[in-house]
């Protein structure tokens, strides 16, 4: 009997790939998603891949009454992973009650439902965003977190102390908060990738469409920093690694016998890469040449994170394989399917 599994955010980028994988290793996906920020493009590529039709509710995270009515209907939910929010820092910014309700108030009401129905493992999206610029790289687990630099950032720090806070108050809840850096990259079949809304703020997104002919070049976004090149440095993570290590932290869940539980765990490579050399990993891995320019400093950004992966290599046995050329040349590919969307 495959063992459901609630993936809220099921239709977006992590929450596709990561449902994809949770099919292979032999559980039922049951997605949610309301597709305020995801595609049904990804539903129709993971039914492709999977040969199967993946139970999918449309909704919100919010409503509760729809949240009972499918634990109601499933019957049996074994664990829930939350990818479902908002993640745009600018959009953030001018939005933050959006963002507080929306990221903050879904993770509320998601933990009191799985409290209600007796559910207790939860997986949870978070960010190597709650560690602002470190002072020391590569962060660990332990690496003191920096006050949020926008409202985005906040409601990932939130949602996690409130997960903690509900753990150390003895209600059964076992959690694996995970931190993700930068991933990228898409479905080996290159049935499912990313598919922006509007303009990308991520550089990937921009990178393709750059390269394809949406945006006339890309902007690297300053080449001043204290780095090697001088462009930021960062920890691209391929999302087939990122979402095996979902099925990871969910194996460790239900392996762990405690009633209550939390733990984080970073999800990188382990290494940082500049957008420079990002940016030429593409054009050898593509063998298409970009049209890119320098331009200013964003504002927000951090200079230089990377992690360290070690935790999650020891105790969810997991560790990212795939290499940059290949994650880039699939994000190409995709590009190329979508064309110039
Ligand atoms: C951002 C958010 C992070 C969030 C993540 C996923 C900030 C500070 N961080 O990460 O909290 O979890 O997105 O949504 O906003 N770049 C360019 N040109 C571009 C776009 C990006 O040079 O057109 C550079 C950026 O300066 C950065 C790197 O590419 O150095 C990666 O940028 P991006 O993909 O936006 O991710 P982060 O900023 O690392």
């Amino acid at each position: 009997m495959r063992q459901k599994i609630l993936v809220t955010g099921g239709a977006g980028y992590i929450g596709a790939h990561t449902a994809s994988v949770l099919d292979k290793e032999g559980y039922e996906p049951v997605l949610l998603d309301n597709f305020s920020n995801s595609d049904r493009t990804l539903l129709s590529g993971l039914r492709k891949i999977t040969g199967k039709q993946i139970t999918f509710h449309e909704g919100d995270c919010n409503d509760r009454s729809l949240l009972h009515s499918i634990f109601q209907k499933e019957g049996d939910i074994a664990a829930v992973i939350h990818f479902a929010a908002r993640r745009y820092v600018g959009e953030s910014v001018e939005k933050p009650l959006y963002y507080y309700r929306n990221n903050v108030g879904s993770t509320i009401t998601l933990l009191e439902v799985m409290l209600e129905h007796g559910v207790s493992d939860f997986v949870f999206s978070s960010s190597c965003t709650v560690y602002g610029q470190p002072d020391e790289l590569p962060v660990t687990e332990d690496t003191p977190r920096k006050p949020a630099e926008s409202p985005y950032g906040n409601t990932k720090k939130i949602c996690e102390d409130i997960i903690q806070d509900t753990v150390l108050s003895g209600q059964p809840i076992k959690a694996a908060i995970l931190r993700y850096f930068n991933p990228i990259g898409t479905h080996p079949s290159h049935l499912m990738g990313e598919v922006p809304h509007g303009v990308p703020n991520n550089l990937i997104p921009f990178l393709t469409q750059a390269a394809v002919g949406v945006r006339p070049e890309l902007v690297v976004f300053g080449d001043d920093y204290d780095t090697p090149d001088g462009s930021c440095i960062r920890d691209y993570i391929d999302i087939m690694d990122l979402a095996e290590a979902h099925v990871q932290a969910l194996k460790f869940l239900r392996s762990t016998e405690a009633n209550s539980l939390f733990e984080i765990f970073n999800l990188g490579i382990g290494e940082g890469k500049s957008v420079l050399e990002l940016i030429k990993t593409f054009e050898k891995a593509t063998g298409v040449s970009l049209n890119y320019k320098i331009g200013p400093r964003r504002p927000g950004d951090v200079e230089k994170v990377y992690a360290n992966v070690d935790k999650a290599s020891e105790v969810l046995l997991w560790k990212a394989t795939r290499d940059m050329s290949e994650s880039l040349y699939n994000a190409w590919q995709w590009q190329l399917r979508l064309g110039k969307h």
